[in-house]
């Protein structure tokens, strides 16, 4: 089976400032802001949500299809992903602007200036999938991820229209767009957090039930307390989340529970096991952070989902690792 994975590619720059951005800011002197906070910490994190998926589906072993646009500053970024097994030869090279970034500055208490910049991600609309598909043997899947909107409503178009299955996953888009309908009408599987799905139905005006019968399955991720899965005319299904060891930071785990069920997936496993193996790769995105910073045994992975899931269900895991 084989996944094409369509979104955002960016990094994000994390900077903590020893100080209160409260004591700078002079009340009266606001029209003319010129201000430069010393840091004494830099992060970089490599991101975005195509990317973040694709990290752990390549972790996984399967070798997802990057689809996204970047700049020229794309090199190390690539030389990680191919290290990690996806496949970037599809990713599109701006020549003008750079890759997608986010700029955060915290202050001690916690307080954030940000900008992001969304530059090389606005030509992601160029993107045909077509030659993609030529290129590797055709496309059994592609998931639409938060990106330039008007390449989700491209992507999603061109797949409906070459009858290309397609998972739709909206995520922070969904709040700015307004053709949610054109989004994920025909959609093999939908993904969403449960107040994204709250706003699906809000902004498509169609109920819960309509929803359903427009898409093969909707999953839905519920934190803590795991996912829920239905289809038009079944019993829902639900599945624990896996019981983390620590939680660290929760940046990227919903992209590892993507990664893991896609790759259940293509593994020809079962709905119910495809949500053990997110829940699970969810659960090691959560002990570290940053969404790309976990690693993966294989043995240790096949331990921790017997511990989980039982040792049946393990096994059907253990078969591909
Ligand atoms: N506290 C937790 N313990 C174990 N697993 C968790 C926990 N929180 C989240 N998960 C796992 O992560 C999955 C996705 O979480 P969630 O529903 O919060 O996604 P999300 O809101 O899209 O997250 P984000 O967009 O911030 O990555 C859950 O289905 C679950 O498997
Ligand atoms: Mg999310």
């Amino acid at each position: 089976m084989r996944i094409a994975v369509a979104g955002s590619i960016a990094t994000d720059h994390l900077m903590s400032f020893p100080g209160r951005f409260a004591d700078q800011l002079i009340p009266d002197q606001l029209h003319t802001v010129s201000l430069s906070f010393l840091v004494d910490e830099l992060e970089i994190r490599r991101g975005g949500v195509a990317a973040n998926i694709c990290f752990g589906m390549g972790l996984l072993g399967r070798r997802p299809i990057l689809v996204g646009a970047v700049g020229d500053d794309f090199a190390d970024y690539r030389s990680w992903l191919e290290r990690h097994g996806v496949d970037t030869a599809s990713v599109h090279v701006s020549d003008l602007h750079h890759t997608a970034r986010f700029l955060c500055t915290t202050d001690q208490d916690h307080n954030q200036i940000a900008s992001f910049y969304t530059g090389a991600m606005s030509e992601a609309r160029q993107i045909e999938l077509q030659p993609i598909a030529d290129r590797v043997g055709g496309l059994d899947l592609v998931l639409i991820g938060a990106d330039d909107p008007d390449a989700m409503i491209r992507h999603t178009e061109e797949c409906r229209a070459r009858g290309i299955p397609f998972a739709a996953d909206p995520s922070q888009q969904l709040a700015r767009m307004d053709d949610v309908r054109d989004l994920i009408d025909g959609a093999a599987y939908l993904f969403t957090n449960e107040y994204e799905k709250s706003l699906c139905e809000q902004k498509t005006g169609w109920t819960s039930e309509e929803v359903l019968s427009r898409v093969g399955v909707r999953v839905t991720t519920l934190g803590p307390k795991g996912v829920r899965i239905d289809r038009a005319g079944e019993p829902s299904l639900h599945v624990d989340a896996a019981p983390e060891v620590k939680k660290v930071e929760p940046t990227g785990v919903g992209d590892a529970f993507r990664a893991g069920f896609l790759t259940a997936l293509s593994w020809d496993l079962s709905l119910e096991r495809a949500a053990q193996a997110g829940n699970l790769l969810a659960a090691h995105a959560l002990e570290v952070a940053g969404p790309q910073e976990y690693t993966l045994h294989g043995e240790h992975f096949v331990e921790r989902f017997a511990d989980a899931y039982g040792k049946d269900a393990a096994g059907e895991v253990a078969q591909h690792l």
